[in-house]
């Protein structure tokens, strides 16, 4: 029996209800057709839920708008794993207060940071215009939450509900050829720094049939570069009966038809396998790019972070990988100055930085989260020694990324035409997931191309168009 809570189909139904019920009373509020700003903070999972959202309020006759003073409904989805990122969400909410009183539109706040109790509190009590706030659980019952705030004229708040999936909901997709593609929800690591097990769940895993007709959907509507997404990919589908993992779903949705690529994240090297470096290696799909964040080189760090991997292994795993796929283009997470860490420990984070040579890197300071075990530890360091760690980091990245673009000027490589900036320029990525610019036509995107490198900057190539694909 899978353990996984799927929302039954008769509510999700009972929403679109709620929804057709929520319309007519935005019509008759707005007297138009109403307008929505959707803001979305923190990472791909969010943006994902809010492309989520952005379809139930499509489907309740909203269009969107890019200014928070034509919208008649503001939302912001809200991320917490960093103190910066929710003190944001504070500045801009307050923000809107001048906003709200003159236009009277209907203010929403939900995902990771309002999933806290603390901070649904601090909403509640000092942010009154907020009509309507839940949690990460909940997102489904969207349409319900705008029906009972306009029916009631109350406010909303609701932070229960159950780790569950919502299969079935509409999608507004903010890409028309990149998708973001949920396999599965909630975290079960809970590495000692981390809110996220904290704010989302339980790992629960949707099914490999609603996954390959999401895929289906999505190749049909032309994306051409999907990303699937979880906390933490490589655990997927344990716990549930159907017996495919993340290696096998690779390999199912690298068979479907269609010329598209598939990128993933994020991959946690506890639960990273040889069978998934396998499956890496023979789906020609799949881009030669593994984001597998390591946090710390020192094992004492590794172990108080409770990650379940230490140097050595992570070491190993790298060298599996580029047995492989000699090309793989690897880029990290990692969080200077966690509680305790002193410079000697530091300096084995700048050493495997400087052995696995990285194509990126994503920095970060600690920051403590409360309620989470590191936000108890004894934290000795300053803010200023830990961002003079930081800044040493950088700079070793920066020589490392440099030599490496540098290697790949001359090449040939395929890339997806994704952006058109309006110069003459279009912007792709390629398969390492290195950010590439060259001259092009809006008529290129959503077209693959081969490109060869002609010149390496600090963060980004320059190339110029050997061939289009049809
Ligand atoms: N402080 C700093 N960085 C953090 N991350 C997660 N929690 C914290 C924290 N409390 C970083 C980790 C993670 C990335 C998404 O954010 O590096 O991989
Ligand atoms: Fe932020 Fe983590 Fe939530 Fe993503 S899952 S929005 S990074 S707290």
């Amino acid at each position: 029996m899978s353990k996984t809570i799927t929302i039954s189909a008769e509510e999700i139904s009972r929403q679109r209800e709620y929804g057709e019920k929520a319309a007519t009373l935005l019509y008759n509020k707005f007297s138009r057709k109403p307008r929505a700003f959707v803001h979305t903070y923190g990472c791909q999972q969010n943006v994902s839920d809010s492309e989520r959202m952005k379809g139930m309020l499509m489907e309740m006759g909203f269009d969107f708008t890019e200014e928070t003073e034509e919208a008649d409904l503001i939302l912001f989805n809200t991320c917490a794993v960093r103190e910066h990122a929710e003190n944001r969400v504070f500045g801009n909410v307050g923000a809107l207060k001048k906003h709200k009183y003159k236009h009277g539109c209907i203010i929403i706040l939900c995902g990771c940071m309002t999933q806290q109790q603390s901070v649904a509190e601090k909403i509640k009590e000092s942010y009154p215009f907020v009509d309507i706030l839940f949690g990460t659980r909940v997102i489904y019952r969207l349409p319900e939450f705008i029906y009972r705030h306009l029916s009631t004229e109350k406010r909303v708040f609701e932070l229960g509900g159950e780790d569950s999936i919502a299969e079935g909901l509409p999608v507004r997709r903010d890409g028309e050829f990149k998708g973001w593609l949920p396999i599965m929800y909630g975290c079960n690591n809970f590495c000692t720094y981390c809110i996220v097990p904290h704010v989302r769940g339980r790992e629960r895993s949707r099914s490999p049939e609603d996954i390959i007709a999401e895929a289906k959907d999505m190749i049909a509507a032309g994306i051409k570069d999907i990303t699937l997404l979880g906390q933490n990919v490589n655990s997927y589908g344990k716990g549930e009966d159907h017996g495919v993992n993340f290696a096998k779903l690779l390999r199912m949705i690298n068979d479907l038809d269609g010329d598209f690529q598939i990128r993933f994240m994020t991959s946690h090297p506890r639960d990273c396998t040889l069978e998934l470096l396998d499956a890496m290696r023979d789906c020609k799909k799949v881009c030669r790019h593994l984001h597998l964040p390591f946090q710390s080189g020192n094992n004492r760090v590794l172990a108080a972070m409770n990650r379940h991997y230490d140097r050595e292994k992570y070491l190993s795993l790298i060298k599996a990988a580029r047995e492989r796929i000699p090309d793989i283009s690897l880029t990290s997470d990692i969080i200077v100055g966690f509680p305790g860490e002193t410079y000697e420990e530091f300096c084995d984070t700048l050493s495997l930085v400087k052995e696995v040579r990285f194509t990126s890197l994503f920095t970060f300071i600690y920051s403590a989260r409360k309620g989470t075990p590191a936000a108890e530890m004894p934290d000795p360091y300053t803010h200023e020694e830990k961002a003079k760690w930081m800044g040493e980091l950088l700079k070793v990245q920066e020589d490392i990324a440099a030599e490496r673009n540098a290697a790949l000027v001359g090449k040939h490589l395929r890339v997806l035409c994704e952006e058109y900036h309006g110069d003459g320029k279009i912007f792709g990525r390629t398969s390492g997931n290195v950010g590439i610019s060259f001259d092009g036509a809006p008529e290129m995107l959503g077209r693959f191309a081969t490109v060869e490198v002609t010149k390496a900057l600090n963060w980004i190539l320059e190339g110029k168009i050997i061939t289009l694909e049809e």
